[in-house]
């Protein structure tokens, strides 16, 4: 084969003042304000190690289709590999070089000029950057998800490895905030675990829903070269093509599934932090903040303040903005690609940098609180927490749940009115209120007790909550669980 294609003319181009992706049908240049108001360099160059791949997939398409030369080929992924390392490591170069980018896509090819002279556009040969914006940000959510899911996996484990140290600790389960029932904190940090073994799971399908590769779709109606799409798709490491092309370039329901899977984790955070600052209060006292995760007052010298479960708290609300921000950016919009999509970028990344730090700080903070195990033994020895054990106790006994319910209620009662705790009636007087009541009652007035008694798979029993740390445990994927 020879080394340059017959067709290496670009005659037009080279003809070219400027060095746009398009103006050849424009007399006049855009409007100086306008032109910074359309450009998406700032923010989409985060995209360049994904637009680089896509064009070296690309490239070495493009020759069994007679566009390119093997030489060509190989000279274009020379040219593409100096592109990314200096890209990597002159980022003064990126800022002059990219001062007058108006995308990452604009960028890579005044890079491949630069480097290839003519050559550098015969790339483009068949594709648009609609594909390619579409490509490229399926391939950084792909990524996004692992990084995020690493993040998660580490926090599932901080809470996991808390619940075995703290394992028989009690604490005043709460519903509505009030005293309901005792449980094990081990149980309590469990819950906030599988809610975050929950958006493991979302994050899965974000990256599913990612993982189709739009390239060969063109600017909407598909490529007319005969590209062998699966095999871009495959160089990719994208499992499968998307099915039409309109669709492709027109579709960012994956980056909608990844928003939503991180503002989940997001309000899973804000739900953990907010137990985190009302344990941490005078009135709990349930837990010693970390000075690693805290801060002061500048006026008042006695204070530790939350603030990493404070902001942990309040950053969700960006993150349910960015989810918002996207349907609202896609409400509304023709079938087909709208420059309205190049919005969908920002919000995204932002929501990203955001939800890592977040989990990050999160685990942190998880590895280094201290519980006054004192103060949750306290709390979980309230009787009232006990009065369900009774109405369950009498129930054993024969009485119809809603009386036994009714009978408990009314010697509450009668213990207020003798401004008594209800334990410390005698057996005598709660047999007055019925005959059910015997001698081994007491034995069910234990914290331990009824603790032991929700010994349910999912219940809060010792050996209920042994076993749903050995079944989490089992249930995640097995490389993040040495961290
Ligand atoms: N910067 C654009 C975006 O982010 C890339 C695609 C532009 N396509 C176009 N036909 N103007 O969406």
């Amino acid at each position: 084969m020879s080394t340059e294609s017959p067709a290496q003319t670009a005659t037009t181009m080279t003809e070219r003042k400027d060095n746009k992706l398009w103006g050849g049908r424009f007399e006049r240049a855009p409007d100086a304000r306008f032109d910074a108001f359309q450009r998406s360099f700032a923010f989409d160059r985060r995209l360049m190690p994904y637009e680089i791949a896509v064009d070296r997939a690309w490239a070495k398409a493009l020759e069994p289709i007679g566009i390119f030369t093997t030489a060509e080929v190989k000279r274009t992924l020379a040219a593409l590999d100096k592109i990314e390392q200096r890209a990597q490591s002159d980022p003064a170069w990126v800022e002059s070089f990219g001062a007058d980018a108006e995308d990452v896509h604009h960028f890579v090819e005044k890079a491949l000029v630069e480097e290839l002279g003519p050559l550098g556009w015969k790339l483009h040969t068949g594709r648009s950057r609609n594909e390619l914006v579409a490509t490229d940000f399926r391939l950084f959510v792909i990524d996004a998800a692992s990084q995020i899911n690493r993040g998660l996996l580490a926090l599932i484990h901080a809470l996991l490895s808390q619940a075995k140290a703290k394992l028989g600790v009690p604490m005043a389960g709460m519903t509505h905030m009030q005293h309901a029932q005792p449980i094990l904190l081990s149980h309590f940090l469990l819950a906030h675990a599988e809610a975050f073994g929950r958006d493991v799971t979302h994050l899965q399908t974000a990256a599913t829903s990612a993982d189709a590769c739009p390239m060969g779709s063109g600017a909407l109606a598909g490529n007319s070269f005969g590209i062998d799409r699966a095999a871009v798709a495959r160089d990719l490491g994208f499992s499968k093509i998307t099915a039409n092309s309109l669709d492709a370039v027109s579709d960012r329901d994956f980056a909608l599934d990844y928003l939503f899977a991180l503002s989940g984790i997001a309000t899973h955070l804000s739900r953990l932090a907010e137990d985190f600052v009302l344990f941490a209060s005078q009135e709990f006292s349930y837990v010693i903040l970390p000075d690693e995760y805290s801060t002061g007052s500048s006026l008042m010298p006695q204070k530790k303040n939350p603030d990493c479960w404070e902001l942990i708290r309040g950053k969700t609300g960006r993150i349910t903005g960015a989810l918002v921000s996207l349907l609202t950016t896609l409400k509304g919009l023709p079938t087909s690609y709208q420059r309205d999509l190049q919005e969908d970028k920002e919000a995204l990344f932002s929501a990203q940098d955001q939800v890592s730090d977040m989990l990050a700080v999160a685990t942190g903070a998880i590895k280094t609180t201290g519980y006054r195990d004192d103060r949750l033994h306290a709390a979980a020895s309230n009787p009232a927490l006990l009065a369900t054990e009774a109405a369950d106790y009498l129930v054993r006994k024969g009485v119809p749940f809603r009386q036994a319910h009714d009978l408990v209620g009314k010697i509450l009662k009668e213990a207020e009115r003798q401004q008594k705790l209800w334990t410390e009636l005698p057996l005598a007087e709660l047999q007055k209120l019925s005959s059910a009541f015997g001698t081994d009652f007491a034995a069910v007035l234990s914290v331990d007790a009824a603790l032991a008694s929700k010994k349910v798979p999912g219940g809060t029993a010792v050996e209920s909550v042994r076993a749903a740390i050995a079944e989490l445990e089992n249930r995640l994927p097995k490389e993040a669980s040495a961290k």
